[in-house]
């Protein structure tokens, strides 16, 4: 929809943006951007389909790296902190509501339709911005400006591979109803007083288990001891099967970032988090790749810690996956590393090296966000692990729970 921000400067008068106005329109971008990011988190679980749950993946980083770069801006700005109390309602219940889409052709609807009109904005933005006064905001709305046309693109092609579905042009009809209720992303259009009818069957519920389509199905990974003393190809699938479903940790981080939605952290918080989770996205993705490439298709996962995990709060899951989880696996990785090249196997090795690398960031983060959780708390992390156990033990009256099985 047309946002008008030219009509603002043309009746203002003074050729640009004032800081005032700047920092609302950034304020209602991130929000719109993180409200993009907390709807990817629910439909990575939800999507049946792993190679869209993977391209998803990628998004949410994007959608999180706008937020935190428009974040960046924001606290330069005089007046640019407290986001979310001064969002206003209007603006606040589409964000809400792009998760809500009844099945996932809506919601790629309602993503797509989200990505033009942000692109939209961003383009009119840097459009009626002063060069000089306003150089810093039209050099980050370039950089986010393409990326969105890119994301859009991808997202088209998603859309592709989904059947039609009628409430498709239903739903983004509804979100554009409301946006046009609100005068736009920047609020600086005509605002028109609607009846909206809200589609039924709005209402996103998390699924559990962790949804797939028919090509993959639960088992047994088998342990990491018996792969040892496999030959090279079999002992690469064996692991690389074990990277795949690496699911499981995406899983329980896209989770973690739903839940943070309204938490009070900094900045950084929610940009390791959404680094996390679209590394382990990534791990699946090495993990069928690979497969792939040694002549095989995915067609295991086992989320069972995921699962077990799904009663517990927040701090406790972050906790369990990066201070437990994380450093449970972490002697393998050097190990592997050493294998594969040792046996001249450079694909693999390249992959588990990666792997190598970002996990040791992965204990970082859990330790870093972990510290600051308990900063004002008389539980020390040793506490929190007691916790965790006691939890993990009262899921389905299960003693062998938080038992890793790969
Ligand atoms: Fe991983
Ligand atoms: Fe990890």
């Amino acid at each position: 929809m047309k946002e008008n921000l030219q009509k603002y400067v043309d009746e203002r008068g003074q050729g640009g943006l004032d800081v005032g106005k700047s920092v609302e329109l950034f304020r209602r971008y991130a929000y719109m951007e993180q409200s993009c990011v907390r709807a990817l988190a629910g439909w990575f679980l939800k999507i049946p389909d792993w190679e869209m749950k993977i391209e998803l993946g990628y998004h949410l980083y994007a959608h999180a790296e706008r937020v935190n770069e428009l974040g960046t801006r924001l606290e330069e700005l005089r007046g640019g902190r407290h986001r979310d109390a001064n969002i206003e309602p209007g603006l606040a219940r589409i964000g809400e509501e792009l998760i809500h889409a009844p099945d996932e052709q809506c919601f790629l609807a309602g993503l797509s339709w989200m990505l033009h009109n942000l692109a939209d904005i961003y383009r009119e933005h840097t459009l009626v911005a002063d060069s000089s006064a306003n150089a810093l905001e039209i050099r980050i709305l370039l950089r986010l400006l393409s990326d969105v046309e890119r994301e859009a693109e991808s997202v088209k092609k998603l859309q592709l591979k989904l059947q039609d579905s009628e409430g498709a042009a239903q739903w983004s009809a509804y979100l554009d109803e409301l946006l046009q209720e609100i005068g736009g992303i920047g609020g600086l259009s005509s605002r028109n007083a609607r009846q909206i009818v809200r589609p039924e069957k709005a209402i996103f519920e998390w699924p559990t288990p962790m949804i797939f389509d028919s090509r993959i199905r639960e088992a047994d990974l088998g342990s990491y001891e018996s792969k040892l003393s496999l030959p090279l190809k079999e002992r690469s699938i064996g692991e690389f099967q074990v990277y795949f479903n690496e699911f499981y940790a995406a899983a329980l981080l896209a989770t973690i970032i739903y839940d943070s939605w309204k938490l009070d952290a900094p900045r950084q918080y929610f940009m390791d988090i959404a680094h996390h989770f679209w590394d382990e996205v990534r791990h699946a993705e090495f993990g069928a790749i690979r497969l792939r490439e040694l002549g095989t298709e995915p067609s295991i996962v086992n989320m069972v810690l995921f699962e077990q995990s799904q009663g517990i709060p927040l701090l406790h899951r972050l906790c369990y996956l990066t201070l437990g989880l994380e450093v449970y696996f972490m002697p393998r990785k050097s190990v592997r590393v050493r294998f594969y090249e040792q046996q001249g196997d450079p694909r693999s090795q390249l992959f588990a090296d990666v792997d190598w690398s970002d996990e040791s960031n992965h204990v970082r983060y859990g330790k870093r966000w972990v510290d600051y959780m308990l900063k004002d708390d008389a539980r020390s992390i040793e506490d929190l692990q007691e916790e965790i156990t006691k939890y993990l033990e009262a899921y389905a009256n299960n003693s062998s729970a938080g038992k890793v099985p790969w």
